[in-house]
């Protein structure tokens, strides 16, 4: 050896020569955006915990889209509000329920733009729980029944791609069998396949409404100190058909989207949730973080843990800053 140490820096001395280098890109395409909709007439209505994020009616949902889409986003995902509840989430499998109609509407007016379905059923029941409720305790098999339901209303409304959230064991197996029979087989299941129960989605629920209102949801969702779990979460939904798989959240889970990319080889989603993107807007609104400099960086390391997908409420902020770029 000619040489008494490696000189790394040789690859970093320019901004050429680190683009060439550079084993990991972040675009667009790799984006998808969350838009929570509500039955009220002409609101956009900020949400307090997510600025930047808001909840829109109907009557305002197109431009949003409109400006989604001509930042070259290809897919929204889709959350309703519903102005009734009831203890079986009747509103998630309405034909004209809030999702369905916004489902009509944005893909009348946008042909192009991939409309994901979020299935589940708390932001429509009256406990805010994902399933059925008997005696305080969140049934399962019965709940696939009605989950299904929503899944299948949610295909004959348009939806391009559905994506259950609701952890009950067999939902995509259920879902899929579901859609198939209605004549959707070739709808894909992006299946919430690691869903940790988590703090970090405090917003979300201020955002959709969605808090239980009475216990949590630690009998249905992952627990944070679990990893081996997460792999046979991930293998089961993969066996029972699903297309693309979501590891939730994202920025304290990267090992986790790491392991499951590489056992699974699956087109994978890192969900980016509410708290995560909280955090950055309230260091941010305080002037103590560089706010696109963090976000960029933390949408890249999701890239490089082996995300292919990022499900973010920054994705238009990202979009407009990679224009620039
Ligand atoms: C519905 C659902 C939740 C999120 C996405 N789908 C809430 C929850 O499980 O309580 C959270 C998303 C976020 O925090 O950004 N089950």
């Amino acid at each position: 050896m000619n040489q008494p140490f490696t000189r790394h820096r040789r690859l970093r001395q320019s901004a050429a020569i680190r683009r060439m280098v550079r084993e990991t890109t972040l675009q667009a395409d790799d984006l998808i955006y969350p838009l929570f909709v509500t039955e009220e007439k002409n609101k956009k209505t900020e949400v307090p915990s997510m600025p930047g994020v808001y909840q829109f009616s109907l009557d305002r949902l197109n431009e949003e889209v409109g400006e989604v889409e001509k930042l070259g986003i290809p897919a929204i995902i889709l959350f309703g509000i519903p102005s009734e509840k009831d203890a079986c989430g009747s509103q998630a499998y309405a034909a004209e329920g809030i999702v369905q109609r916004a489902i009509r509407q944005v893909k009348h007016a946008f042909p192009n733009m991939v409309v994901i379905a979020d299935t589940c059923l708390c932001e429509f029941t009256d406990h805010g729980h994902c399933g059925l409720v008997k005696e305080g305790d969140v049934l399962n098999d019965e709940s696939l029944a009605l989950l299904t339901k929503t899944a299948v209303s949610q295909a004959e409304a348009g939806a391009d791609i559905i994506a259950p959230s609701n952890m009950m064991d067999g939902f995509v197996y259920a879902i899929r069998n579901g859609l198939d029979e209605a004549g959707f087989t070739d709808i894909p299941i992006m299946s919430y396949a690691v869903k940790y129960a988590s703090a970090f989605y405090g917003p979300f629920r201020d955002a959709a409404n969605s808090a239980p209102a009475f216990g949590d949801r630690k009998t249905y969702q992952m627990d944070a100190a679990n990893r081996e779990e997460a792999l046979r979460e991930a293998h089961s939904d993969v066996e029972q058909g699903a297309d693309f798989l979501i590891v939730k959240p994202a920025l304290s889970y990267l090992d986790i989207v790491r392991e499951v990319k590489n056992e699974t080889g699956m087109p994978l989603v890192a969900y980016n949730v509410s708290g995560e993107y909280a955090m950055v807007k309230a260091a941010a609104q305080n002037g103590w973080i560089d706010e696109k400099a963090m976000v960029m960086e933390t949408l890249i390391s999701m890239k490089r843990a082996g995300a292919d997908l990022i499900l973010t409420y920054h994705a238009k902020d990202v979009a407009n800053w990679l224009k620039g770029s």
